[in-house]
C-alpha cells in the first residue's frame, strides 16, 4: 500500500515547473476505446478501415500498435487524436468522450513539421505560449526540453539548420512540452538512421518516466516496438482489427541488454511470424 501511495504521490509531482498545465491532478490519461469501426465510403466504393477495435490503455502505459501497410493503425491513431471520426463506437480519454483535438493530447507524425519561422526554443514554446503561461516559466520549460533532447546549444537555431534526427527531437519536445497527458505517435522514428532511432527511443523512454504519460504508439519496427512498450497491439488488415495483444515481459528498466534476453528473441520471433501471415 505504501509503495502504490508512494507511486502515486510521484505521479502527481510535476517535473517540469508549470502552473498553466494542461494536465490537472487526479486526471490520468486512460483511454478507452470501445466497438470502434471505419468506414471510409464513396459514391464507388466502401472500405472499411477498421471494425470492431476495443482496447484499453491505462495511466502512463507504452502500448504500441504493429501491423501490416494499410491495416488501419494510423487511422486508429488519427481517431484518438480526434483528427478523424469513426463511424462506429467510441473513444473516450479519462472518461470524457474524444470529440476533436485537445492539447491534453500531444502528437508526434513521421515527417512532423516545426514552424519554419520560430527558432527551436520558440517552437518548444509555443504550445505553453498559447496557454498563457509567462514568459519566465516558458523559459524554464523549454530548457528542461532542450537538455533532454540535448539540443541546448541549437535553441537559437531554425529547423532548416537542423538534421532530420533532431528535427524529430524538437518536434517530440513541442509535443511535451504542452505536458500532455497522452502522447500519439505514428512512426515518429521511422526515417531516421539506426543510431539515432537508438538514441531517440531511449530518450522516448527517459520522458516517459519523468513525465508519466501514457503512449500510445505505431510503428513497423518489430524490436522498437518490444524495446519500447509494455504491451503490444498485433493489428491485420481488411477489415483493419486487432489480431492480438501481448504483454511485453521485460525489466521495467530498459537497458540496451534487454535486447538480447532470451523473452525479447522469443517475443521478436513470435510476432515477426504473425506479421508474416
Ligand atoms: N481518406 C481516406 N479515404 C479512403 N480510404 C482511406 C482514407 N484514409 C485511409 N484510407 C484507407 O484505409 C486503410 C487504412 O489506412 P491507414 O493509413 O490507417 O493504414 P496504416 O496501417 O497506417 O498503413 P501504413 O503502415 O502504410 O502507414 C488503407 O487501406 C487506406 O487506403
Ligand atoms: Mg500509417
Amino acid at each position: 500500500m505504501e509503495a502504490v501511495k508512494q507511486q502515486i504521490q510521484a505521479r502527481e509531482e510535476p517535473v517540469v515547473p508549470t502552473s498553466g498545465s494542461t494536465r490537472a491532478a487526479g486526471q490520468r490519461g486512460e483511454i478507452v476505446i470501445a466497438g470502434l469501426g471505419k468506414v471510409y465510403e464513396s459514391k464507388k466504393s466502401r472500405f472499411a478501415a477498421l471494425s470492431d477495435i476495443d482496447l484499453s490503455i491505462g495511466s502512463n502505459e507504452f502500448v504500441t500498435v504493429v501491423g501490416p501497410s494499410g491495416c488501419g493503425k494510423s487511422t486508429l491513431l488519427r481517431i484518438v487524436a480526434g483528427l478523424d471520426e469513426q463511424t462506429d463506437g467510441s473513444v473516450t480519454l479519462d472518461g470524457n468522450e474524444v470529440i476533436g483535438p485537445g492539447a491534453e493530447r500531444g502528437m508526434v507524425f513521421q515527417g512532423y513539421t516545426l514552424f519554419p519561422w520560430l527558432t527551436v526554443r520558440e517552437n518548444i514554446e509555443y504550445g505553453p505560449k498559447l496557454q498563457g503561461i509567462s514568459t519566465l516559466e516558458r523559459r524554464a520549460i523549454s530548457n528542461y526540453f532542450l537538455k533532454v533532447i540535448k539540443l541546448e546549444s541549437f535553441a537559437a537555431a531554425y529547423p532548416k539548420q537542423l538534421s532530420g534526427g533532431m528535427k524529430q527531437r524538437v518536434a517530440i519536445a513541442r509535443a511535451l512540452a504542452n505536458r500532455p497527458k497522452v502522447l500519439l505517435m505514428d512512426e515518429p522514428f521511422g526515417a531516421l538512421d539506426a543510431q539515432t532511432k537508438l538514441d531517440m527511443q531511449e530518450m522516448l523512454l527517459e520522458v516517459w518516466e519523468k513525465e508519466k504519460t501514457t503512449v500510445l504508439f505505431i510503428t513497423h519496427d518489430i524490436e522498437e516496438a518490444i524495446f519500447l512498450s509494455q504491451r503490444i497491439v498485433v493489428m491485420g488488415a481488411n477489415p483493419g482489427r486487432i489480431l492480438k495483444t501481448f504483454d511485453v515481459k521485460l525489466p521495467a528498466q530498459r537497458t540496451p541488454e534487454v535486447r538480447e534476453m532470451p523473452a525479447f528473441l522469443a517475443l521478436r520471433r513470435e510476432l515477426g511470424q504473425l506479421l508474416k501471415h
